[in-house]
């Protein structure tokens, strides 16, 4: 099969394509006939180096498919309702970057009639993230209001679109204007340019001083000791990632006094019934709203596979907004 390989750690251009042999589905497995892959950041962390491959995945980049079933463990696939022929986007802890992948039945879903399969591509990394995240660690209730940083990001438009679609209010912040108004596009209460304006200022301004019951955070850093000055008493700091820095100076006072909780999580290097039961959830609760339109995929480009390496400079160059899409 043909996929794309990290020849070398380094910049875009050590992504090549490549010769594979095709991998072979395991027990609880399906092997999927890849049309489109789904490009995230943690794989341009993989490709320099910054992102160590779980034990037993695949060294090939990609953590997101969609395609048809061509093969797998039958058993498997009856109890989840599937078969061979059957149109689904998948998430995977590694390979996706190929025109075969194999993924774990439990965490397939069905493309929704509505969707192409690069539509489909550019879901499942950042659905399964924003739910364990917002939803989960998060908590986050209808009538709360959801902070974003990096609202543009493939991270950023799913979390505005299902914290609006479950009634909360969202806040997002944006190193542009032109990224600010395409989240408001898309259902945002409020963007704030991080470059021009003070976030924390923003945001107690924005809630007349109670600050955001939720914050999912991407850069950490410095930014933390500023994230605990706009959360809401009880509130929680989620963190996905560490673009700012690891290190935070952290006011305990701040977190007994007002009751706050800090955490994060790294979806990668779960357990497949950990990814199952999330894959579970979004079909129960987030596939009405993608067959409804209620959410939509947020695509900025899509490449052929081949150019993989263009795709990983767009993404590099912040310029975009949305998902970038690789198409077999
Ligand atoms: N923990 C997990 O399980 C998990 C899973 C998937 C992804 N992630 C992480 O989540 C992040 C987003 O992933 P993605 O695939 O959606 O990447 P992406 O589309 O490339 O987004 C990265 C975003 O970071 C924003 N950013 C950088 N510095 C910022 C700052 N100081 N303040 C606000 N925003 C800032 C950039 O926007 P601006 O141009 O507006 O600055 C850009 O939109 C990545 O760091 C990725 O590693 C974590």
């Amino acid at each position: 099969m043909k996929a794309i390989e990290i020849t070398t750690h380094g910049a875009p251009e050590v992504l090549r394509p490549a010769e594979r042999p095709a991998p072979v589905a395991a027990a609880g497995e399906v092997l999927v006939r890849v049309n489109a892959s789904g490009v995230n950041r943690p794989d341009v962390l993989q490709r320099k180096g910054l992102y160590p491959v779980p034990p037993g995945a695949s060294d090939l980049p990609g953590l997101e498919v969609a395609g048809v079933i061509v093969d797998g463990d039958a058993a498997a696939m009856a109890s989840a309702g599937f078969k061979p022929g059957d149109r689904v986007c998948a998430l995977v802890a590694g390979g996706g970057y190929a025109e075969l992948c194999v993924a774990p039945v439990g965490q397939c879903l069905p493309v929704p009639a509505n969707l192409s399969d690069v539509e489909a591509a550019s879901l499942p990394e950042t659905f399964f993230t924003v739910w364990s995240n917002v939803f989960d660690r998060g908590r986050l209730q209808a009538g709360d209001t959801l902070l974003v940083q990096g609202g543009s990001s493939g991270i950023g438009v799913t979390a505005i679109q299902l914290a609006k679609a479950a009634n909360a209010k969202v806040i997002v912040t944006v190193g542009s204007d032109a990224k600010a108004a395409a989240c408001i596009a898309l259902g945002a209460d409020e963007a704030i340019n991080y470059k021009t304006h003070d976030f924390v200022a923003e945001v107690q301004r924005i809630t007349g001083g109670r600050g955001a019951h939720v914050i999912l955070d991407m850069v950490a850093g410095d930014y933390v000791a500023r994230e605990l000055n706009c959360l809401a008493d009880d509130g929680r700091l989620v963190i996905i990632a560490v673009q700012g820095g690891t290190k935070a100076q952290v006011d305990a006072g701040a977190v007994l006094r007002r009751r706050l909780t800090i955490t994060g999580s790294t979806l990668r290097p779960r357990s497949v019934p950990f990814k199952s039961a999330i894959a579970q959830a979004l079909r129960q609760t987030v596939w009405p709203w993608l067959e409804s339109a209620k959410v939509k995929p947020v695509i900025h480009q899509v490449f052929p596979a081949e150019k993989a390496a263009e795709a990983h400079a767009l993404m590099e160059s912040n310029q975009h907004i949305g998902k970038l899409v690789l198409q077999w």
